[in-house]
C-alpha cells in the first residue's frame, strides 16, 4: 500500500482537491491521510461538508487578519509533527496558498516527495499575484510529481527545466467538481430578487488588491449598478474583514447589489452559470465561467489563466477604476462584445483529472488531457 497524504487549507484547495480524496479512497492499493491546516476555518469546513470529507488531522491554524508569518510559522510547525508521525510515502499538495508552500518546505526538510495538483500557473511576476506566483515557483522546485492542468502549464515546466517524466497533464479537477455541482433545476431565493433582471455575479479577495485597488474596484462597480438598473449583482462576501470593511464602505446602500456570505460551492457553480456577467479577481472563476460561456472581466493586472484570455470569454481590466467602469459598461451595453466574449468553451480540462492523476499514482498507463 502507498500511503499518500492530501493537505489543504483554504475554501479553492478544498473544492480542488476533496474530488481527489474521493477517487483515491476508491483505489485499492492506496491508503489516503487527510490534513487539513485550516488556514480558512468557517469557508473549509462549508466546502468540506458539501464532499463529506473527514479530514484525519486538522491543524486549525486559522487566525482573524492572519499575516503571512503567522500562516507560514504555524503550518510549518504543525506539519512538522503530522509528517514524522504519518512517514507518508508522498504529500499531495494544491495550487498557490500559504498552506501548500509551507507543507512543501516541511517535505522537503524531512525529504519526503511532495506531487503538485495544478501545476506549472505563472504570471512570472512574483508580486501579482502576492505571494501565489512564489509559492507555486518554489513547489515546482520541489516538487517530484508535477499535475499540470493544461498543455500551456506543462510548457511552463518544460521551459524552467523541470523533467519532461515529472509532468503529467491531466485537466483542472475543479472540472471534475463541476460535474456534481450544475444542475439544471436549481433555484434559490437570490435567483427570485434577480427576476428577469440580468445577474452579475462578484467576488473578491487578493491580497495585493486589499486597500486602494479594492476601493476603485468596487466604486466601479457600484457607478454602473447605479447607471443599469436591469443589472442587479449578487456579491457572496469573502470572511477577511479587510475585504468587508471595504465592501460595506462602497456598496452598501445600493438597492441592486445584494452583499451575502459565502454561499458553498453547489450555490457558487449554479449561480454563476445563471449569471449575465462574473467580475472577480479570483483563479477558481476563470476556470469555471468560460465553460457555461459566462464573460469574466478579471480585476486584475495579471492572469496565470491566459487559457481563458485567449479564447476570449476572460477579460483583464486591472484595477483601474475607470477602466473596470469602461470594459463593464461595454460589457452592458455593447451586444457585439458581448456576444463576442459570451462562447462556451473549456480549455480547462474534461471532468476526469483525478481518475488521471489516481492512475498515475498507482503506476498505471495514463492519456494526457487534450483540449478539443
Ligand atoms: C487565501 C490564499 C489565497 C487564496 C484564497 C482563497 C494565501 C497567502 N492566500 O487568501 O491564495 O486565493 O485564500 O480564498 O495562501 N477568514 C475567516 N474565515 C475563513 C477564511 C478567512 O474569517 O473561513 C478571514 C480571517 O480573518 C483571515 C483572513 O480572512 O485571517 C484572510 O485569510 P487568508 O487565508 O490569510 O487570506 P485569503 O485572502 O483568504
Ligand atoms: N466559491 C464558493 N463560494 C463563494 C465564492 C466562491 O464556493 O461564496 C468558490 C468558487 O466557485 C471557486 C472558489 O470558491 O471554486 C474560488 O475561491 P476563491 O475566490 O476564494 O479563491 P481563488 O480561486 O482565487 O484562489
Amino acid at each position: 500500500m502507498k500511503k499518500i497524504m492530501c493537505v489543504f487549507g483554504t475554501r479553492p484547495e478544498a473544492i480542488k482537491m476533496c474530488p481527489l480524496v474521493l477517487e483515491l479512497k476508491k483505489r485499492n492499493s492506496i491508503e489516503v491521510i487527510v490534513c487539513v491546516t485550516a488556514q480558512h476555518r468557517q469557508m473549509l469546513d462549508q466546502v468540506l461538508g458539501l464532499f463529506h470529507v473527514i479530514p484525519d488531522y486538522d491543524l486549525d491554524v486559522m487566525r482573524d487578519r492572519q499575516t503571512l508569518f503567522d500562516i507560514t510559522t504555524h503550518v510549518l510547525d504543525g506539519m512538522k509533527e503530522v509528517l514524522e508521525r504519518e512517514q507518508p510515502d508522498m504529500v499531495l499538495v494544491h495550487g498557490d496558498t500559504s498552506t501548500a508552500f509551507v507543507t512543501a518546505l516541511a517535505c522537503y526538510y524531512l525529504q519526503i516527495p511532495v506531487g503538485h495538483v495544478e501545476a506549472g500557473l505563472r504570471t512570472y511576476n512574483i508580486y501579482s499575484p502576492y505571494p501565489e506566483e512564489f509559492n507555486r515557483e518554489a513547489i515546482s522546485i520541489i516538487s517530484q510529481y508535477n499535475f499540470a492542468p493544461t498543455p500551456l502549464a506543462r510548457d511552463n515546466l518544460l521551459r524552467e527545466g523541470r523533467a519532461e517524466s515529472t509532468i503529467y497533464v491531466t485537466g483542472n479537477t475543479v472540472i471534475d467538481a463541476m460535474r456534481h455541482t450544475v444542475r439544471e433545476d436549481y433555484s434559490h431565493p437570490e435567483l427570485e430578487w434577480i427576476g428577469d433582471d440580468k445577474l452579475i455575479f462578484i467576488t473578491a479577495h487578493r491580497r495585493e488588491n486589499l486597500g486602494t485597488p479594492m476601493h476603485h474596484m468596487f466604486r466601479a462597480i457600484r457607478r454602473v449598478l447605479d447607471e443599469h438598473r436591469d443589472c442587479k449583482a449578487i456579491y457572496p462576501i469573502h470572511l477577511n474583514p479587510a475585504v468587508r470593511e471595504a465592501a460595506d464602505r462602497e456598496l452598501s446602500g445600493c438597492n441592486n447589489i445584494h452583499l451575502i456570505e459565502p454561499v458553498d460551492v453547489y450555490d457558487c457553480h449554479n449561480l454563476e452559470a445563471r449569471s449575465f456577467i462574473c467580475l472577480t479577481d479570483s483563479g477558481g472563476l476563470q476556470e469555471e465561467c468560460p465553460s457555461y460561456g459566462v464573460p469574466v472581466l478579471v480585476m486584475r493586472d495579471t492572469t496565470e489563466r491566459p487559457e481563458g484570455v485567449d479564447a476570449g470569454v476572460l477579460r483583464l481590466v486591472g484595477t483601474n477604476e475607470d477602466t473596470i467602469y469602461d470594459a463593464f459598461t461595454q460589457l452592458i451595453e455593447d451586444p457585439g462584445e458581448y456576444d463576442r466574449m459570451s462562447q462556451a468553451c473549456n480549455p480547462y480540462g474534461d471532468g476526469h483529472a483525478c481518475e488521471r492523476i489516481a492512475d498515475i499514482l498507482e503506476d498505471k498507463p495514463y492519456s494526457p488531457w487534450v483540449a478539443n
